[in-house]
């Protein structure tokens, strides 16, 4: 039996079949683009949040860079389109973004930036008006030109805006797997649960991961986990993951504030050891375990960011 999104994923792949009918579907409501192309193998990992502002794009950017260097080619789409995230976390400018495809003389090579750090990445743009819903022929344009992502990368990851719009919606449909990132804030909670429960309703094959950001122990983490994990059984049917956790470190904003990764201008800040051994999850599976150690007990106590 064809689902919806194998038929979605055909539209890409290099013989083009029929069209007709996997179109009519991709015209309904809530109709996951692919941007897998032409590559079965390439993973497409959406990395989402109900509540804004909880460390999407910084998990995005470092990550990549993680599994960059962990010798993956790794592809980064900002679809937090008009809000320039990723431009402004890597430190670098460019001139065309993901919007820009819908343009008929704009080709994926346009787009696709060579980022700093070995990342590959298209922006989403900054100062262009909020995207409107996608039409049925946008949708079209956009699956057609970026088909060629997955010939370019084993793994692209896809930092999408918070909550629950349509154009946030399509891409965490339309990925393999969503990374929910949330904080142990009640608020953060509610909302992750709301992304939750739309995934659980419209999501044909749910692979969905929590991240908790912001912890001071590995404990609150747990406890968040089990929390989500346990109202996801018992209300939504839907068993969710777990990737890991990101202490809260004052490396992050300062990076932030410096516009160098986290990653590369404090690589061993808590904060990296944590998005490094998520690579390692990422990658082989397993949970992952670290340790605040000396470092970031100090960072903890002191606020010290450059111990
Ligand atoms: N682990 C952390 N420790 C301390 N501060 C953090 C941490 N993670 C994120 N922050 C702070 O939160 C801010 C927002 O992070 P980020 O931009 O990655 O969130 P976002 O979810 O992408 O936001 P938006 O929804 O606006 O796109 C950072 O600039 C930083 O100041
Ligand atoms: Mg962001």
């Amino acid at each position: 039996m064809t689902d919806q999104a194998t038929k979605l994923r055909q539209l890409v792949t290099d013989k083009e079949p029929d069209v007709s009918e996997a179109l009519k579907e991709a015209a309904s409501p809530i109709a996951p683009p692919t941007l897998s192309g032409a590559r079965e193998d390439t993973r497409v990992i959406a990395i989402t949040s109900g509540k804004g502002g909880v460390g999407k794009t910084n998990l995005t950017v470092n990550l990549a860079i993680a599994l960059g260097q962990k010798g993956h080619r790794v592809l980064v789409i900002d679809a937090d389109l008009g809000m320039a995230n990723v431009d402004v976390v890597l430190g670098s400018m460019s001139r065309h973004h993901l919007l820009n495809l819908l343009e008929d003389d704009v080709e994926l090579d346009d787009v696709l930036i060579q980022g700093p750090y070995g990342i590959h990445y298209i922006s989403g743009g900054s100062g262009i008006e909020k995207a409107q819903d996608f039409s049925y022929e946008d949708r079209q344009k956009l699956m057609h030109k970026l088909s060629g992502c997955g010939k370019l990368a084993d793994i692209i990851l896809v930092d999408t805006g918070a909550g629950l719009g349509k154009n946030v919606m399509d891409f965490i449909l339309a990925a393999d797997e969503v990374y929910l990132v949330t904080t142990p804030e009640p608020t953060a909670l509610t909302d992750a649960y709301a992304v939750m429960k739309a995934y659980s309703m419209y999501a044909t094959n749910k692979n969905i991961k929590l991240v908790v950001n912001r912890v001071y122990d590995e404990q609150e983490s747990n406890d968040v986990v089990t929390k989500l994990q346990q109202t996801s059984e018992k209300f939504l049917k839907m068993p969710i993951g777990c990737l890991g956790y990101i202490y809260e470190d004052r490396s992050v904003a300062s990076a932030v504030r410096n516009q160098k990764p986290f990653l590369v201008s404090q690589p061993k800040s808590v904060a990296a050891k944590c998005v490094i051994a998520m690579a390692d999850t990422v990658l082989y599976g397993g949970r992952m375990t670290v340790k605040k150690g000396w470092r970031g007990f100090l960072q903890q106590i002191f606020n010290f960011s450059r111990v």
